[in-house]
């Protein structure tokens, strides 16, 4: 059997990802720090999920992924669902947190992108999480803005390389996303106008942006490779 390694798998968005790709491969939920999340969507999973904390801000942390994913089977897809958003005004900003926001929505995303170019299978699938953040711009979030449009900009660069064997690399770009925390970083009326802003007028959930990951995962996908795909329920 095929493996997947989903980074952040024990995250919100990551455990609908997870969820949905066990359909098809025995995986891996990927965590830093909260074991026990990682640990209840493996037990949702069942025998095709182990649990492996890793921290993806290092080669060492995303090659021990990696280790974990390539012993369940060859590794067909990798997601990369790691990353953490704060609401630092631009005068803020300081050479420290700029390197620890590099080094955990993009330094990670760059290093996986390197990693599963040696490791995937031909024919295998990448896919990254940006945020709507990358084009909308948001104040407050210059830094995070920042990093999220570079994790577009590479992986769009990957697709290029990977492509001669048959690797797709896509990127998913979800809006606000009805997760933990999203509730625990955002106030309440903030979140109601979050609600109010797309198209169709709601938040987006787990699945919303996990349904999207399977199809570019699936062999439906075959023929869709450095695409950017909004996933905001229409957000512009
Ligand atoms: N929710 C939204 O509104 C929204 C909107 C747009 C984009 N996104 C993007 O979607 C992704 C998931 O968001 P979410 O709301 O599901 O967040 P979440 O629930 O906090 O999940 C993040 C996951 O990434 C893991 N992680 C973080 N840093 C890591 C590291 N250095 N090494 C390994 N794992 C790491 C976390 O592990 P631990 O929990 O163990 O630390 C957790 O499993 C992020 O990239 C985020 O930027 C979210």
């Amino acid at each position: 059997m095929t493996s997947a390694l989903v980074i952040g798998g024990g995250g919100g968005i990551g455990a609908a990802v997870a969820q949905r790709l066990a359909a098809e491969h025995a995986v891996v939920v990927g965590y830093r720090d909260r074991r026990d999340r990682a640990e209840a969507v493996a037990a949702s999973i069942g025998a095709g999920a182990v649990v492996c904390g890793a921290d993806v801000r290092h080669e060492d942390g995303v090659a021990e992924a990696f280790d974990a994913a390539e012993k369940l089977g060859p590794i067909h897809t990798v997601v990369h669902c790691a990353g953490a958003w704060d609401f630092t005004r631009v005068t803020d900003l300081t050479e420290a947190s700029l390197d620890d926001d590099y080094a955990t929505n993009l330094r990670s995303a760059l290093l996986t992108l390197a990693a599963a170019g040696r490791r995937v299978v031909d024919g295998g699938r990448v896919i990254l999480v940006s945020s709507a953040a990358a084009y909308l711009a948001p104040g407050r979030q210059v830094s995070y803005a920042a990093m999220k449009a570079g994790l577009e900009a590479g992986s769009r660069a990957a697709a290029k390389e990977l492509g001669k064997r048959g690797i797709t690399v896509n990127v998913v770009r979800p809006g606000a996303t009805d997760t933990q925390r999203l509730r625990d970083s955002t106030a309440e009326k903030a979140i109601e106008a979050m609600s109010s802003m797309p198209a169709l007028r709601r938040l987006g959930t787990p699945d919303d942006i996990a349904d999207v990951v399977a199809f570019l995962a699936s062999d439906q996908a075959r023929w869709v490779t450095g695409a950017v795909v909004d996933a905001t329920g229409g957000l512009w």
